[in-house]
C-alpha cells in the first residue's frame, strides 16, 4: 500500500487538522513527519473542540495508530499538557500514540534561545512562535542535538553539556535567563510523561504496515512556510512539503501514493513576512472576524487576503497534488463579490510564476465573481450548491488544473462535502 499526504497549500492554518480527521476512518495509521507544537490543529465533532500540538489529528475515530516521525520536534512539558487535556476528555492514547527515536527534543534553551534570536533581529524578526523551533532544527543540522532515543541512556550528562552551550550563547547576547529554572522543572516533568509512551524504530514500523495498511501523513505548516520553498526568511525551520513526509518518516518516493492539498477560500498568514493578497479594508476585517482567523498557538489575529492562485499553482506543483481539498467558503458566504488573484504585477510586467521573492512592489492582478451569498453552512450535497459557488470551484479547478474533491463549510466534522 501507499502512503497518502495531507498538507497545507497556504501559509498554514488551511483546516489540516479538521480534514486529517475527517479521513481518518479510511487509514489505520496515522503520522506527523514534521513540525513540532508550533503546529495548532483543529477539529470539532460532536459539540467539542480540540486543539492539537504535536499529537496527530488521527486519535479521535476507530482504534488506529498514530506516530510522531523522526521529522518532528517534540517538547515534552508542551507534550504533557496536550496528553493530560486529552486524558481529562477521556481520550487515553499511551497504547495508540508511538514516537520516533529519532524525533529531535525541542529543549528548554531552545526556546530562550528562539525569543533571544527574535530579539535580535528587531524590525525583522520573523514573528516566530516562541516554542524554539527554529534553533531546534538548526542544532539538528548542526549535529549538536538531543533526540527522543537519547532520553534512554546518559541523557542527564549530554543534557547539561547542550545548555551549557546554549547558555554561554545567551550569555553573549546578554539575555535574561532568570525564566530557566521554571521552564526546566515543567520540561523535566513532562519528559517522565513522554516515557509512558513506546519510543520505535518508526521507519521500519511504517514501511512493515505498509506491506497491508493504509498510512495518512499530516502535514503541518504550510508550503510557503517550507525552509526551501517558501517565502524565506519569513519561514518555518523544516519541509512542510510532500518531499518532507519522506524524510521525516522514512519513505522512499515512490511509496507515496494520493497527495491532497489543502486550502482556504481566500488566504491567511501570521507572523511577518510578504502576502501579496493582503486585505487591509472591511473585506479583510469580515474574512478575520466571520472566519474567526486569531491563531490556535498564539492568539494572534491572522492576517487576512484574497486566494492567491499563483501560490497556489507553485505549491501544486512543488507537491504534486492530486487532490484539492478547500475550506472555508462559508466565511465568503455573505460577500457581494469575490476575487482571486491570478497573476502578479512586478515592475510593471505581468507574471504568473511564482518569483524568486515576494519583497517590493509585488502587486496582484485579479478576477472578480459574483459571489453566492448563499448560507452554504448546513449543506449536505453538492446538488444543493448555489450557481455562483459552482462557477467559483469550476473557475479554480481549471485554473489550479487539479479537481476539488473536498469542500469544507464549516468547523465541524460533519459540514464537509466530498464530491
Ligand atoms: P490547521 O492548522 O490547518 O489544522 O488549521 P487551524 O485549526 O489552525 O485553523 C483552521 C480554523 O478554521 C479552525 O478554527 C477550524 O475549526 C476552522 N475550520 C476548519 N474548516 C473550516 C471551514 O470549512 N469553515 C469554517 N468556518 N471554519 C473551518
Ligand atoms: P499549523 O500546522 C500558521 C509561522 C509563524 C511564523 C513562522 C515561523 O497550525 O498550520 P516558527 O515558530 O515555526 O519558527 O515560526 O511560521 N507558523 C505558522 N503559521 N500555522 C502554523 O502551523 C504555523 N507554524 C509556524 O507564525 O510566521
Ligand atoms: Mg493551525
Amino acid at each position: 500500500m501507499k502512503v497518502d499526504v495531507l498538507l497545507g497549500l497556504q501559509w498554514g492554518d488551511e483546516g489540516k487538522g479538521k480534514i486529517v480527521d475527517v479521513l481518518t476512518p479510511e487509514y489505520s495509521i496515522v503520522a506527523r513527519f514534521q513540525g513540532g507544537p508550533n503546529a495548532g490543529h483543529t477539529l470539532e465533532f460532536e459539540g467539542k473542540k480540540y486543539v492539537l500540538r504535536s499529537v496527530p489529528s488521527g486519535i479521535f475515530q476507530g482504534n488506529n495508530i498514530n506516530i510522531i516521525g523522526n521529522g518532528v520536534v517534540l517538547d515534552p512539558a508542551l507534550f504533557k499538557v496536550e496528553i493530560e487535556a486529552l486524558e481529562a476528555s477521556g481520550h487515553s492514547l499511551t497504547k495508540r500514540l508511538l514516537i520516533s527515536k529519532k524525533a529531535h527534543l525541542i529543549l528548554p534553551t531552545h526556546r530562550l534561545l528562539d525569543a533571544c534570536y527574535e530579539a535580535q533581529k528587531g524590525d525583522a524578526k520573523i514573528g516566530t512562535t516562541g516554542k524554539g523551533i527554529g534553533p531546534t532544527y538548526t542544532e539538528k543540522v548542526g549535529r549538536g542535538g538531543l533526540r527522543i532515543g537519547d532520553i534512554l541512556c546518559g541523557f542527564e550528562e549530554k543534557y547539561q553539556a547542550v545548555k551549557a552551550r546554549h547558555l554561554k550563547t545567551l550569555e553573549q547576547f546578554k539575555f535574561d535567563t532568570s525564566s530557566l529554572a521554571d521552564i526546566e522543572k515543567e520540561w523535566f516533568d513532562g519528559l517522565e510523561k513522554l516515557k509512558e509512551f513506546a519510543f520505535i524504530d518508526s521507519e521500519h514500523y511504517i514501511n512493515k504496515e505498509l506491506v497491508n495498511k493504509k498510512v495518512l501523513a499530516e502535514g503541518a505548516q504550510g508550503t510557503m512556510l517550507d525552509i526551501d520553498f517558501g517565502s524565506y526568511p519569513f519561514v518555518t525551520s523544516s519541509n512542510t512539503i510532500t518531499a518532507g513526509a519522506c524524510i521525516g518518516l522514512g519513505l522512499a518516493p515512490q511509496k507515496i501514493g494520493e497527495v491532497f492539498g489543502i486550502f482556504k477560500a481566500y488566504c491567511t498568514r501570521v507572523g511577518s513576512g510578504p502576502f501579496p493578497t493582503e486585505l487591509f479594508d472591511e473585506d479583510g476585517d469580515n474574512m478575520r472576524n466571520i472566519g474567526f482567523e486569531f491563531g490556535s498557538v498564539t492568539g494572534r489575529p491572522r492576517r487576512c487576503g484574497w486566494v492567491d492562485l499563483v501560490a497556489l499553482r507553485y505549491a501544486i506543483m512543488i507537491n504534486g497534488v492530486t487532490r484539492l481539498i478547500m475550506t472555508k467558503s462559508d466565511v465568503l458566504d455573505t460577500f457581494k463579490t469575490i476575487k482571486a488573484c491570478i497573476a502578479y504585477k512586478i515592475n510593471g510586467v505581468e507574471v504568473t510564476e511564482f518569483p524568486f521573492e515576494l519583497a517590493g512592489s509585488v502587486e496582484p492582478v485579479y478576477v472578480e465573481m459574483e459571489g453566492w451569498q448563499t448560507d452554504m453552512s448546513k449543506m449536505q450535497k453538492e446538488d444543493e450548491f448555489p450557481a455562483q459557488f459552482k462557477k467559483y470551484l469550476s473557475f479554480l479547478e481549471e485554473n489550479l488544473g487539479v479537481p476539488i474533491t473536498i469542500v469544507s463549510l464549516g468547523p465541524d466534522r460533519e459540514q464537509t462535502i466530498i464530491r
